[in-house]
């Protein structure tokens, strides 16, 4: 049996057709203005209301209100089924249609997140009647809201509890990491007689587990493999439990090396801690980091394994920074990790050491090349100089060009006693910003601002690229917010998509249809002559939606301090001064 097509040929194809010769063959269409028209071959009528829109490569009729791109169009007018739509469409632009080395049905993406979901309701089901298990956590200190709250569970020592216990198919919970298949061609579960921590996705979606042993059998963990769901460098453990329990964003985030140092610490009120999953922290993390926050503080180990680790942190964080955010460094006692530490100290305690103690990221680089300078062969402090001034630069250079570089740039300047870096003339001509808030004549009518964003994003998805991730600081909580961030996702990583394109990866999904309105809408609106750029509309609508999303948290806040609750004195605090913070204009 043929595999599946990859989704990434789908969309290369969408951005070689042209939409307009694809109908052609099946229509005649009139070039009006900045569409194509026709009169509509779904349904019968006179006059045309049948509009094609070749920057999109999306069509429409104002009048039956069809609408879809060039694979839509075969399937309904010639009623292909989709994959002839596609081979059709290759094989006029000359391309092959590669398949995915699939020998049997492969499960949806959907299908391995359904496989992974009811692993998780199985363990913390099998977590229950689980004494033992029970016991190790309690010994531990976890009581059972904070297990509660991370979804704990327990794999039982069996060899086939998933396929037996579960509905997910066997090759979901293959390709989803969950089961391993011997050389035999048997399979079975990777997981047994561990407890086990689901790992998920900023969306809350269980995308891999962590697995431990209760005793000091090695090994002491079992990880999920890399799968399609699942890339470790990408992934933070506890994020999604971070963002639902802080909503908005906080001060700082913590980054500590184990699953159990975020749980402890969570278990204590802090709960702002995340882990990486054994793997180097990635730019990638960093960056999904200061989405939510302006404060990072690493939390390392003090010996060499955990200076190297910082090391490696802090390389991936230079290109992140700039004025305003930092990165800071923590490094713990000899044989303490933060799991421990905050048991010993309290929670209290703990933040206000952290906060003494955590070096910034410029300090804790020139630390670093300092004593990396001072093993030079010229041991003369001019050679010193010399060679920090030619290993600080070009980690100097990853920075941003911006006030923060500037300042780093200056500290070494200051260190070496010569201009390694000058000046640089001027500013440059801060990052082509316009000004979108005078222009609000009809954008400011009625409509709700996620509707908004994703008009102007469906009309011309590149304005996508033009705004700072930075910008959306509003919650997903807000009704749409999810959709939105996830088409702006699929466009950013694909920045030349078509609204075609975009609206191709929702094919079959529930918010298809959503979108294709939307779509639409945007096209009927064009004719208007005084409409607002997309561009200025999107950046209305992101306000909008920031501004909704502020008043969400003070009344959410207010209402939880008023509220007789079982928060800590600690959370309260932490609370309020988010309070404080908030309500400045
Ligand atoms: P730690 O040994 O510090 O883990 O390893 P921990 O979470 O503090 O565990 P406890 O306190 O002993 O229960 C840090 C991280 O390294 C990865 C895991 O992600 C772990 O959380 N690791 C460690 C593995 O993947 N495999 C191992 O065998 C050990
Ligand atoms: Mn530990």
């Amino acid at each position: 049996m043929a595999g599946r097509i990859p989704q990434s040929f789908i969309d290369d194809l969408l951005s070689r057709v042209d939409i307009v010769e694809v109908i052609e063959r099946y229509v005649p269409l009139k070039k009006a203005g900045a569409n194509h028209k026709a009169c509509c071959p779904f349904h019968g009528e006179k006059t045309p209301s049948f509009s094609v829109s070749q920057p999109k490569q999306f069509y429409h009729c104002f009048g039956c209100g069809v609408s879809g791109n060039a694979i839509s169009f075969l399937m309904e007018f010639d009623n292909m089924h989709f994959v002839d739509a596609i081979e059709y469409l290759a094989d006029r632009a000359g391309l092959e249609v590669p398949r995915d080395a699939v020998t049997t049905v492969t499960p949806s993406q959907q299908g391995l997140y359904d496989a992974l979901e009811a692993c998780t309701e199985f363990y913390k089901q099998q977590l229950r009647n689980a004494p033992k298990a029970i016991e190790y956590l309690k010994q531990r200190g976890i009581s059972g809201e904070t297990a509660q709250r991370f979804d704990l569970g327990f794999s039982p020592d069996a060899w086939h509890a998933l396929t037996e216990n579960t509905n997910a198919s066997e090759t979901s919970l293959l390709q989803s990491g969950m089961l391993i298949r011997n050389d035999s061609g048997k399979t079975h579960d990777r997981f047994r007689n561990r407890i086990m921590y689901p790992i998920r996705d900023r969306r809350g979606r269980a995308i891999g587990f962590g697995g431990r042993v209760m005793d000091s059998s090695e090994p002491k963990y079992l990880n999920s493999p890399e799968t399609p769901l699942f890339q470790k460098g990408r992934e933070l453990y506890g994020l999604f439990e971070l963002r639902r329990a802080t909503r908005g964003s906080p001060e700082r985030i913590l980054v500590v090396e184990g699953y159990m140092d975020v749980i402890a610490l969570a278990h204590t009120g802090i709960d702002v801690a995340v882990a990486t999953l054994g793997t180097a922290t990635s730019t990638d993390q960093v960056a999904l980091l200061f989405r939510e926050t302006d404060e990072i503080v690493f939390c390392f180990d003090g010996d060499a394994a955990g200076k190297k680790a910082a090391w490696r942190a802090l390389n991936s964080a230079l290109p992140c920074l700039k004025a305003g955010r930092d990165a800071r460094f923590l490094f713990l006692p000899d044989g303490e990790d933060p799991d421990t530490l905050v048991k010993s100290l309290g929670p209290e305690k703990f933040m206000q050491n952290l906060i003494d103690n955590a070096i910034d990221a410029a300090s804790f680089m020139f630390q670093q090349l300092e004593l990396q300078a001072q093993k030079g062969t010229d041991q003369t402090s001019t050679g010193n100089k010399a060679r920090l001034a030619e290993i600080a630069k070009p980690l100097i250079s990853t920075i941003p060009a911006g006030v923060y570089r500037t300042l780093v740039e200056e500290q070494l300047n200051e260190k070496v006693g010569v201009t390694v870096f000058k000046e640089t003339p001027k500013q440059q001509p801060a990052e082509q910003k316009r000004n979108y808030t005078q222009s609000t004549t009809s954008q400011s009518t009625g409509m709700s601002p996620i509707r908004k964003a994703l008009i102007a994003i469906l009309d011309t998805p590149s304005i996508v690229l033009e705004i700072d991730p930075e910008a959306y600081e509003f919650s997903i909580d807000i009704p749409g917010a999810s959709l939105l961030l996830d088409v702006i996702s699929v466009i950013e990583s694909k920045p030349d998509i078509t609204t075609s394109g975009v609206l191709e990866r929702y094919r079959d999904t529930d918010q298809s249809e959503a979108l294709h309105k939307l779509a639409r809408a945007g096209m009927e609106s064009t004719d208007e002559s005084e409409i607002d750029t997309p561009l200025s509309l999107l950046h209305h609508a992101i306000e909008q939606l920031n501004k909704e999303s502020l008043r969400m948290e003070i009344k959410q806040n207010t209402r939880e301090l008023k509220a007789p609750s079982s928060m800590s004195d600690i959370q309260k605090d932490e609370l309020r001064k988010r309070l404080k913070q908030l309500k400045k204009p």
